[in-house]
């Protein structure tokens, strides 16, 4: 298979900010007195800020009003950003960097896909940022994963087709994301969870560009 672009998702793939989400959600379901496990956080992986209120919301049976759940999602963010805010380069997760300077050193373009719109200023922090080609976020889309939005505006600014860019995920509604977009697409994780994705490795250490493509032919 020849790559022209891969498109790394952020939360959970470029840095741990994953468990972040997760203990930002849970304060708040706790404050909302709404059970939240393990098995909720891994729907939420990847989806936008609002979806994922609603799901908490919904799975608590509360109806709340537009400034309430503004107010919510407000409080999640800075539970978020005071956990992520001492986030440094050293943080990258293991084998990453290399990953994205080795792709760029061969000519294969690097995009941003993320739901989130705090992408910029983590990216920033890890001293990240001039990796990447183009960014796509949280900020610029309108719907969330699995809707492929994110990947196909990804692929539209690099100016290559959606077969030809490889897609890094760690959630499965990433997955589906990049499955509908009809982009070839490995899993970051386990197996268990990430069972819609033919490729999954646990992570970039020990993984350069030639290691990934030897997954993906096996
Ligand atoms: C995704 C995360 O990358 O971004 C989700 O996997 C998160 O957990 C979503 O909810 C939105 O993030 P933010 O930073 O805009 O609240
Ligand atoms: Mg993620």
């Amino acid at each position: 298979m020849v790559f022209k672009a891969c498109i790394f998702d952020l939360d959970g793939v470029i840095v741990d900010t994953a468990a972040h989400h997760f203990v930002a959600w849970s304060r708040l379901a706790e404050e909302l007195g709404v059970p939240f496990s393990h098995e909720d956080n891994e729907q939420l992986k990847g989806v936008s800020r609002v979806d994922s209120l609603e799901y908490l919301l919904n799975k608590g049976g509360l109806m709340l009003d537009p400034a309430t759940k503004l107010k919510l999602m407000y409080r999640k963010n800075a539970h978020y950003l005071e956990l992520a805010r001492n986030t440094e380069p050293a943080d990258a997760l293991p084998g990453v960097r290399s990953l994205l300077i080795e792709l760029r050193s061969q000519g294969i373009k690097v995009a941003l896909g993320s739901s989130s719109k705090n992408a910029t200023m983590i990216l920033e922090r890890l001293d990240l940022l001039e990796a990447f080609d183009t960014l796509v976020d949280g900020n610029h889309i309108t719907l969330s994963k699995p809707d492929p939005e994110v990947f196909l505006m990804g692929a539209k600014a690099l100016g290559i087709h959606p077969a030809e860019c490889l897609v890094f995920e760690d959630a499965q509604a990433g997955i589906d994301a990049a499955l509908a977009g009809g982009f070839p697409v490995v899993g970051i994780g386990q197996v268990s969870e990430l069972s819609r994705a033919k490729v999954v490795i646990p992570g970039f250490s020990n993984y350069k560009w030639s290691d990934v493509l030897r997954e993906l032919e096996a």
